[in-house]
């Protein structure tokens, strides 16, 4: 079969071309159009000011326009070959060369519409995931209904994996091969990981959130370590076997990348715009579109750490079992102008139930949480269960963009971690 995405590096450098415009675009109709949103209601106090401006809000909504006009507009490039190939025209050298491949019978030549259906299906989920997010920003829907929100757009992209790929099984570390064989089929269990992903990811970023530029930063993060996963498959000595799926990822993480750039350049301290929950969930659908597509969801998850740690560490408030208030953002202390961890209140008459209070009492020795109880014992305030606001309460109050760039660099520390563990470590668990 024709190599469908050519490995010839064109497509590649069209990429990051039109990436280079998407950065343009996005940073010149950001400052166009932040008067234009505050007027149309798409606004937000920022909070951690002494001034608490109005802000324009939702600015992911440019990012997502722009990249998805991009990547469309990117649609012929990988295609370029194969479509003047399918059509018998065209006077390119390397054209008529691939061409007298196909004739000499090289190999059968036949346009490889499962690729196209993935492009296709990843611009659905994205387009999908972008109308979604500013139906949120739009109407503010509660978290407990909008968490479900990506599970519709990833609908698409796995009805592609399952037609084009239907993989279910997953490679069973050596230890464990003994007893459980080499490939462990996880059937329909395997749609419903993927489901997973894709509603997991877009929501840890959005709940990872609350101080400015960090958004942003976390997802370039991602998606730099992501690209640069991609690259070490591009660059070994013989074609890899999946090249061309981390060609297709690097397709669709270059234009976010410059939409991203342009967005930090705004959302950056002190802010001057915000991203809304629209670039969250785009970002988000991002990474689980290419890691779905290009099989290397587990990777995604690895470069997810934080993200993991901040859900499973907010889960006491996402359940109820401590008030979640509307924001659980760092506090600003107006007086020495530094962020100090929120806290929830606790009444006399409302106090955690027995079996909770000694879990959070337990937390807090273990320096987890802050708890301030009174004389008599009762609970007075606890903080606020985000990484945000536990960094506050390891390493004290911190300005609001130092805050940002520690857990900037906590991301990067551990995403590459989690890529050495990646391939370091899977070349003793698993045989490569
Ligand atoms: C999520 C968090 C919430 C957090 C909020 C901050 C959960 C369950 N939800 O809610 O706790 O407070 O994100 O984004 O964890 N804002 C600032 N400075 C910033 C960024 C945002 O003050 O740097 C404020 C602005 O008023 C802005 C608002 O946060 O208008 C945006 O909140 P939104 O994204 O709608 O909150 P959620 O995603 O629902
Ligand atoms: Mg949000």
């Amino acid at each position: 079969l024709a190599n469908t995405f050519q490995g010839d590096g064109e497509p590649l450098i069209a990429s990051l071309a039109l990436s280079g415009l998407a950065f343009s675009a996005t940073f010149s109709m950001i400052r166009w159009l932040g008067p234009t949103f505050i007027k149309a209601g798409f606004k937000g106090v920022d909070m951690s000011k002494h001034h608490r401006r109005e802000l324009p809000e939702c600015m992911g909504a440019i990012c997502a326009i722009v990249y998805l006009l991009v990547v469309i507009v990117f649609i012929p490039f990988p295609f370029y070959k194969d479509i003047v190939a399918a059509t018998s025209g065209g006077g390119n050298r390397d054209v008529v060369l691939h061409l007298e491949h196909v004739q000499q019978g090289r190999f059968l030549h036949r346009f490889p519409h499962s690729k196209l259906a993935s492009y296709l299906s990843a611009i659905i989920s994205l387009q999908s995931i972008a109308i979604l997010g500013i139906g949120d920003d739009l109407f503010d829907i509660r978290w407990r209904h909008k968490f479900f929100i990506p599970a519709f757009a990833s609908i698409p992209l796995l009805v592609v994996y399952f037609v084009d790929f239907g993989v279910t099984s997953i490679v069973i570390p050596i230890p464990l091969q003994p007893y459980l064989g080499e490939l462990f089929n996880l059937g329909a269990l395997y749609y419903v990981y993927m489901a997973g992903v894709a509603i997991f990811s877009p929501n840890s970023i959005n709940i990872l959130a609350g101080i400015n530029g960090i958004e942003v930063t976390q997802s370039i993060v991602i998606a730099l370590l992501l690209a640069f996963n991609d690259c070490l498959y591009l660059l070994t000595p013989y074609p890899h076997p999946a090249t061309d799926s981390h060609l297709f990822s690097l397709y669709f993480l270059l234009p976010f990348l410059g939409v991203s750039f342009a967005l930090l350049c705004y959302n950056w301290y002190p802010a001057r715009v915000f991203v809304g929950d629209t670039y969250c969930y785009f970002a988000g659908m991002v990474f689980a579109v290419v890691s779905i597509m290009g099989h290397f969801s587990k990777t995604l998850v690895l470069l997810l750490m934080p993200q993991i740690f901040n859900f499973c560490y907010s889960l006491p408030q996402l359940f109820g079992l401590v008030p979640c208030p509307r924001h659980r953002l760092p506090r600003f202390n107006a007086r020495t102008g530094l962020l100090e961890p929120s806290v929830t209140p606790w009444t006399p008459d409302r106090q955690p139930k027995p079996p909770v209070a000694l879990v959070l009492k337990l937390l807090d020795k273990v320096k987890l949480l802050r708890v301030t109880l009174d004389e008599q014992g009762n609970f007075v305030e606890t903080s606020n269960f985000t990484i945000l606001n536990l960094w506050l309460v390891w390493r004290g109050p911190l300005r609001e963009d130092r805050l940002a760039v520690e857990l900037t660099a906590m991301q990067t520390v551990l995403g590459l971690l989690g890529l050495f563990v990646r391939h370091g470590l899977a070349l003793l668990v698993f045989k490569e």
